[in-house]
């Protein structure tokens, strides 16, 4: 009885630290600058992520134009990028990645 009691505690104690883990992950706030990094890594090869970015694949658009055209929208924007997409490579992107993504596009906006 008594170990069961302690299981459950311990159990009990696990959860409530995962969910704080959780929570403080989720707090966070956007970090446009951790989003310049990222999209460097991520997203350069192909995009002309930021204005002193000369080369990038022709039919994909710069972020500066990604940011005029999701101007009135950032949550599509979040939306496009969740989705799974044939021409770009974004399903290794975590939640917290891809709002500091936004964050940074965002900052962008003419
Ligand atoms: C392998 C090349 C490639 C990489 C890497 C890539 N993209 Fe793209 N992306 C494209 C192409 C090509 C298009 C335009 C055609 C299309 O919409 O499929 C596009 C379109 C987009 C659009 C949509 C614009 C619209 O028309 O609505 C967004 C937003 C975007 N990319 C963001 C990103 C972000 C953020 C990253 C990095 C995490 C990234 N892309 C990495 C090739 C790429």
């Amino acid at each position: 009885m008594m170990r069961r009691v302690f299981t459950a505690s311990i159990l009990a104690i696990a959860l409530i630290a995962t969910a704080a883990g959780i929570a403080s992950a989720q707090k966070r706030k956007p970090d446009p600058v951790n989003g310049l990094r990222l999209s460097t890594m991520w997203c350069s090869a192909c995009h002309v992520v930021n204005p002193v970015q000369v080369t990038a694949l022709a039919d994909a658009p710069s972020f500066a134009g990604i940011a005029a055209m999701y101007a009135s929208s950032p949550q599509r924007l979040s939306n496009y990028l969740t989705a799974p997409h044939a021409t770009m490579p974004t399903q290794g992107l975590g939640r917290q990645q891809i709002t500091d993504i936004i964050a940074y596009i965002v900052s962008l906006r003419p």
